[in-house]
């Protein structure tokens, strides 16, 4: 028995943020954010729309591209670091959306990681016996905690969904699964106040505690490393070697740690996907959305490798190798 990806989707916002608009809102140019991270434009969600309106719409079409309905479905998993609420879960939201009835669904937090890590509960539950069809979405709305006026962080990000529906199969389709995590350098990238270590107050807000605060070199210098070994570790357990992989996608941070990391690994270019230029870092949802991307573009066939990788707030990361098993 093993699992495959059978469906995918994807949703972003139609607002379009170019590094030109930027240049208006703080000391940036576009010479900068696109030498340092290869972003041009990413997309913003409105006032009056919600993490869960881009999960719904995600989770819909992957369901659709597996050919299957909101019935056969078994459990809904989101991947957010900004859900809708603190609870109830934007995963909740979802289910309840697409008329799920009672199927169980619930947020996970691991920041840029955050699809790996639904993607290997998934896959464990699938496994297990425990159910036979899984929704995992990883959606973000970062632009509704970035800091619009701290040049540093707010040309990196991005809003979306991704979502993929794993399912039972006679045939192998997900390779290997590894996450890791390193709490103790949870202060390089975090958002201080909002939770019960420093609940919401005049003070909190009045020093913008409330948005990302990130070291980047230092989140930078991990990430290069980081995503390069466990890539190493998930092919070694799948048993496929580096030249075997088809298409590399990762978590779409900065062009610059995309393209170090293929390189340690020593993937060719042309084999490693990209789109950080039209959407920054969406986060959890950068993985889902830019596979879905590269599967619509006519990157990927029947029987091709993927390797994905992440690294993200917690510190988390993770790496999986997939088989693309459509058929
Ligand atoms: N526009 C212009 N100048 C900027 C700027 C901006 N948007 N942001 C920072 N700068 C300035 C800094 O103030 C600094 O100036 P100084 O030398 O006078 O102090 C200079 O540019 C260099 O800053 P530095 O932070 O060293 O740049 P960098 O090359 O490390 O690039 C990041 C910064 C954020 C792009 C990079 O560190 C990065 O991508 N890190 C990883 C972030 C990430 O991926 N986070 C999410 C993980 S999932």
């Amino acid at each position: 028995m093993g699992v495959v990806v059978k469906g995918l989707g994807a949703s972003l916002p139609e607002k379009i943020l170019t590094n030109q608009d930027l240049e208006k809102m703080v000391d940036t140019s576009d010479e900068w954010i696109t030498t340092r991270t290869g972003i041009k434009t990413r997309r913003i969600s409105k006032k009056d729309e919600p993490s869960s309106k881009f999960a719904i719409e995600a989770g819909r079409m992957a369901i659709e591209d597996a050919g299957m309905k909101p019935s056969d479905i078994d459990v809904v998993i989101v991947a957010t670091v900004t859900p809708d609420m603190m609870f109830p879960s934007t995963g909740c939201i979802v289910a309840s959306e697409l008329g799920m009835g009672e199927t169980p669904a619930f947020d996970i937090s691991a920041g840029c990681s955050g699809f790996l890590y639904a993607m290997n509960i998934a896959d464990s539950f699938i496994r297990a016996g425990k159910y036979s069809t899984a929704l995992i979405i990883g959606v973000e709305e970062l632009s509704k905690i970035t800091d619009w006026t701290d040049r540093s962080t707010c040309v990196l990000f991005g809003d979306g969904a991704g979502a993929a529906v794993l399912t039972r199969s006679e045939e192998e389709g997900i390779l290997s699964i590894e996450i890791r995590s390193d709490g103790s350098k949870g202060e390089l990238l975090y958002m201080p106040a909002g939770g019960s270590r420093m609940p919401a107050s005049e003070y909190t807000v009045k020093n913008r505690l409330h948005y990302v605060k990130m070291n980047g070199r230092e989140v930078f210098k991990y990430a290069v490393t980081k995503m390069p070994a466990i890539s190493k570790e998930a092919l070694e357990k799948a048993g496929v070697s580096v030249d075997q992989v088809d298409l590399f996608i990762p978590h779409q941070a900065n062009q610059r740690i995309t393209e170090s990391t293929g390189e340690r690994l020593g993937i060719d270019p042309s084999r490693v996907f990209s789109n950080i230029a039209k959407y920054g870092n969406t986060s959890a949802a950068s993985i889902p959305i830019a596979w879905w991307e590269a599967y619509k573009e006519g990157k990927i066939k029947e029987g091709d490798i993927i390797l994905l990788a992440a690294f993200g707030a917690g510190f988390t990361w993770g790496a999986a190798v997939v088989k693309w098993r459509r058929k």
